[in-house]
């Protein structure tokens, strides 16, 4: 059991900042905390410049007070180290916390997130804060989870970093010579004599933006790919340093910190293995589809093995960040937030409790607007999902995702597919994954994000697009996985260079050239609107004579790899464009370029019934299908994302009891727009 257990219920509520108000409107705040059923809000986040007055002078009597008042009125607190935004009295005395950006200029203070996660100053009073308040506050009954600063993520380029980054190297690499070597620096003459002649790959040495044919315009893939790496590291130092401390003071309390999704600075695989629970901030915007919303909770699960996850932030109403902030549209905070409870939250929690009166987020919705009552069209919606999660109690909470699908996901690869010179700036990593992702999702069939070294066993299908980095842990582990009968998909550009961004030599797909059975000769980048087909050949399953594909089209030899589809055009027009190769008892599938979402739609469909991967409920346009499972509980859930209602047929669920109470027990039911149905059976 993971440590989420020690959470005991489904927490609703939210980012409560107490000292932007004066103390009569948190009685106010309290009342209307009851009356919306909140149970937890987050304290502190941004209060460091509050809570410490100068070395050594601190004042908690007000946190005293109002953790205090909620608890008396049974309101959990959830307490964050206010690290992400240190106070101005402390850049000043101690300049050094600042950082440099990528441009090379120094910060002044300003903002949040800016400070340096080499800086012993910034990281011993930031453990201090965290000291003094697990100290406090450790045998307070309302404290149920601690909240470590705020969505890390700023990269530094200053001096204390570029010798941290020369240690992390020496680590890594041990011998200059080993470093030049995996670096491939004789190209350019980069060759290093000595570690401390390595820079950050700033502006200022290796990036020029905008060049080079690469998104960050990096000279250097390998030493920027390091970089990222040593950065990810280090933010996580950060977090380390304070989440010690409070392991130690208080151990049976869970830390958190409120991670972003597919956010590219972090590697949050790595990041998982230090966090008890992870919990996650979700700002879609209004026009961002349900699959993508859907896979950006999936990969979250994914960050802690599957475990299930606490939705930390998302906005209850418009965001004020994004260029147009509309409105959710009524019904559409309650369908989201079961959504994230569908993929595996286990909290529905929000930013924040009341809308600020200034500053850049005073536009923001929050759960008490400007109105400042609960008579308004969110209020009223607020209450009802309180009233519902009330009820709903922790019946759902830790049960967990059965997915038999698995999408392998990389955070160092995506740096190098998007630092890589070539072939094409168009290629974005997360989209390759989201098409393929929204295949199975428009299916219904539960998927699990993993990342590249997770055990597959459990899988039937375990899909790698664009999986360009690969090490060869990865490559055995697909290939046991594909001889003992699993299904593996993989597209162009994978399994084309080592963990050094080294090219694997010998043709392409380099490490998966022998389960492929193919050989890719050429690579052709297509210009944006330029268009080639897949065409299908005799005896393969593809339904239709052709389908549209773009981006990238390899020139692919098969090397006893089975011909499902060619190419329709251009001087490669009838080389392989899908090939499938019988690898033991399994088979491993190329798709040799980006082909149109109904082509990867019918490809997965194919290959999701061969392996007897069914769809709970039979698939329809905008209707969201997932389920939770628990011991012998399975709990359905039902999304209508559509604006008109739809008639669903239930009858694959078996006997059910509907959680949410509102209908009767037959298998046509109809879904109001924006509706939710949660079914809890049993499992035969
Ligand atoms: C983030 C932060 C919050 C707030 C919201 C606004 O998620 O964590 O402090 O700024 O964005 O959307
Ligand atoms: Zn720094």
């Amino acid at each position: 059991m993971g440590i989420n257990y020690k959470l005991k219920d489904i927490f609703y509520g939210g980012d409560y900042n107490p000292e932007q108000w004066d103390e009569e409107v948190w009685e106010e705040d309290i009342r209307m905390m009851k009356l919306y059923k909140v149970n937890a809000v987050s304290l502190s986040v941004f209060s460091w410049a509050k809570l410490q007055l100068d070395d050594n002078i601190y004042d908690f009597l007000w946190l005293d007070k109002i953790i205090d008042k909620l608890w008396e009125n049974k309101i959990y607190v959830i307490l964050a180290t206010p690290t992400a935004a240190q106070p101005a009295w402390m850049s000043k005395k101690y300049p050094s916390i600042l950082p440099v950006n990528v441009e090379g200029h120094k910060m002044k203070h300003g903002r949040r997130s800016n400070f340096c996660p080499s800086s012993t100053v910034y990281k011993d009073f930031s453990s201090k804060i965290a000291e003094k308040l697990a100290d406090r506050y450790k045998d307070h009954n309302a404290i149920i989870l601690w909240h470590v600063s705020n969505e890390y993520g700023t990269y530094c380029y200053c001096e204390n970093c570029a010798k941290e980054f020369r240690t992390w190297l020496k680590k890594k690499y041990k011998t200059i010579e080993n470093l030049n070597e995996k670096w491939y620096a004789h190209f350019w003459g980069h060759t290093f004599y000595e570690f401390d002649e390595i820079e950050p790959p700033s502006n200022l040495s290796e990036i020029l933006p905008g060049a080079l044919g690469n998104r960050d315009g990096t000279c250097f893939q390998a030493i920027s790919i390091d970089y990222n790496r040593f950065m990810s590291d280090s933010i996580l130092s950060c977090y380390d340093n304070e989440a010690k401390v409070l392991r130690r003071i208080t151990p049976d309390i869970p830390i958190t910190t409120n991670l972003m999704g597919a956010y590219k600075p972090l590697d949050y695989f790595k990041w998982g293995e230090h966090l008890d629970v992870v919990s996650w901030d979700s700002y879609p915007s209004n026009s961002d589809s349900t699959s993508n919303r859907a896979f950006s909770h999936d990969l979250m699960r994914g960050v802690k093995g599957q475990e299930s996850f606490l939705l930390m932030e998302q906005t209850p109403n418009q965001t004020n960040w994004q260029h147009f902030n509309a409105l959710k549209r009524p019904g559409v905070m309650r369908l989201w937030s079961y959504q994230a409870m569908a993929h595996g939250a286990d909290s529905i929690l929000f930013f924040q409790w009341r809308q600020s009166r200034g500053a850049c987020e005073k536009y923001h919705g929050a759960l008490v607007p400007h109105a400042g009552h609960e008579n308004t069209r969110i209020g009223r919606e607020l209450r009802v999902l309180g009233e519902e999660l009330s009820k709903l109690g922790s019946i759902i909470k830790d049960s967990k995702a059965d997915s038999k699908v698995a999408i392998m996901f990389d955070w160092s690869n995506w740096w190098a597919v998007e630092f890589s010179s070539g072939p094409s700036i168009a290629l974005n990593y997360v989209e390759q994954i989201q098409k393929y992702y929204k295949a199975f999702h428009d299916l219904n069939i539960s998927v699990d994000i993993i990342k590249p070294t997770d055990d597959l066993s459990k899988y039937k299908i375990v899909l790698a697009p664009v999986l360009y980095m690969v090490n060869d842990e990865t490559v055995k582990s697909v290939e046991s996985f594909t001889k003992s009968g699993g299904t593996f998909i993989t597209t162009f550009l994978s399994g084309m260079v080592d963990e050094s961004d080294l090219v694997i030599l010998g043709g392409y797909p380099g490490a998966f050239r022998k389960l492929l059975a193919i050989w890719v000769e050429e690579i052709d980048p297509l210009y944006p609107g330029i268009k080639n087909e897949i065409v299908k050949t005799d005896n393969s399953f593809i339904d239709k004579d052709t389908y549209e594909c773009e981006l990238i089209c390899d020139v692919v030899h098969s090397e006893g790899a089975k011909v499902l589809a060619t190419f329709g055009k251009e001087f490669y027009a009838g080389s392989p464009s899908v090939t499938e190769n019988s690898f033991g008892e399994g088979k491993a599938v190329y798709i040799a370029s980006a082909p149109e979402q109904d082509f990867i739609k019918m490809l997965i469909k194919h290959y999701s019934e061969i392996s007897n991967i069914n769809s709970i409920i039979t698939p329809q346009i905008g209707v969201e299908v997932s389920q939770r499972k628990k011991e012998r509980e399975i709990f359905t859930f039902v999304l209508n994302h559509n604006e008109e209602e739809v008639k669903i047929n239930l009858s694959g669920v078996g006997d059910y009891v509907d959680l949410l109470g509102k209908m009767a027990k037959d298998n046509e039911y109809i879904l109001e727009s924006k509706g939710v149905l949660i079914l809890q059976s049993k499992q035969l």
